[in-house]
Order: C-alpha cells, then structure tokens, then sequence
C-alpha cells in the first residue's frame, strides 16, 4: 500500500466516527504482524463512559481478522496537538504489541510524532506479571 492510500485509509478511519458529543473524530490503523491493515474509529454515547476511542475500535477488527500481535499502530485527529492514545488504550495496545511497536500521531494534513508505545507506557503491567 502506498503512503497515500494509507493516510487515505485513515482519513477514511476519522470520517466514520460517532463522537456527535464530543465532536473529536479519532481515527486509528492497526498494523497487524501480517502486514495487514486494521481501521476503526471512535464510537461515543449518550450515556458518556460506554462510548470507546478509536484504538479500541481497530483492536477489535484485528482481533476479528484473527490477528493477535501489531507491530504500529497510527492514530488522526485533527487540533494543534498531537493525538496519542489515552491511558487505558495504552494498556490495550500492550496486549498485543510486539516489541518496540510504533505509534504514529496524524494530523488531518500530515504525520506528526513517531514514539514508540513504551515510551507511553514504561513498565507497563502484562501477561508476563501472571502466573
Ligand atoms: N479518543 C480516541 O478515540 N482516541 C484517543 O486517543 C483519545 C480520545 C476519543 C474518545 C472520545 O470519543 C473523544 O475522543 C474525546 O475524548
């Protein structure tokens, strides 16, 4: 895929978000170990908490598309500041993230920040920690 359709794709992400609450469209791409690509957006509702973030959306259609490890993840929004995932998204990218995942932050114009999800979340509790 080319840069263009993936930025295309999520630009594509972004358009389909339910936020009418808010009125922050999130979009976000899943890049599964695969190399396939993964969309989803942010769903909110009336009653606010049961509303979900973008990340959460793309996680679900990876793990749909049998896929259970993701090497980046990117994530659009428009603002002056960059759009990285919240706390708890955090938490849910490190369940499936391979070592030394990305995490690209998209404007509605252009890419942004590159980190890397241990950068958002350093000693991160996972399934390492259980017995
Ligand atoms: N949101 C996301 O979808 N992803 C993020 O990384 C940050 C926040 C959503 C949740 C809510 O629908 C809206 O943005 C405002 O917080």
């Amino acid at each position: 895929m080319t840069e263009d359709s993936y930025f295309k794709l999520l630009e594509d992400a972004m358009s389909r978000a339910y936020a009418p609450y808010s009125k922050f469209r999130v979009g976000a791409v899943v890049r599964g170990e695969s190399g396939q690509l993964y969309a989803g957006a942010n769903v909110e509702n009336a009653a606010y908490p049961q509303g979900w973030c973008a990340e959460a959306s793309a996680l679900a259609a990876m793990v749909m598309g049998r896929e259970t490890t993701l090497t980046e993840i990117a994530v659009m929004a428009a603002g002056d500041q960059i759009c990285t995932p919240c706390g708890g998204c955090r938490q849910k990218l490190k369940e499936f993230a391979l070592p030394g995942a990305k995490v690209l932050c998209y404007s509605p114009i252009e890419l942004r920040a590159t980190i890397t999800l241990d950068e958002l979340l350093p000693h991160g509790f996972g399934a390492s920690y259980l017995p």
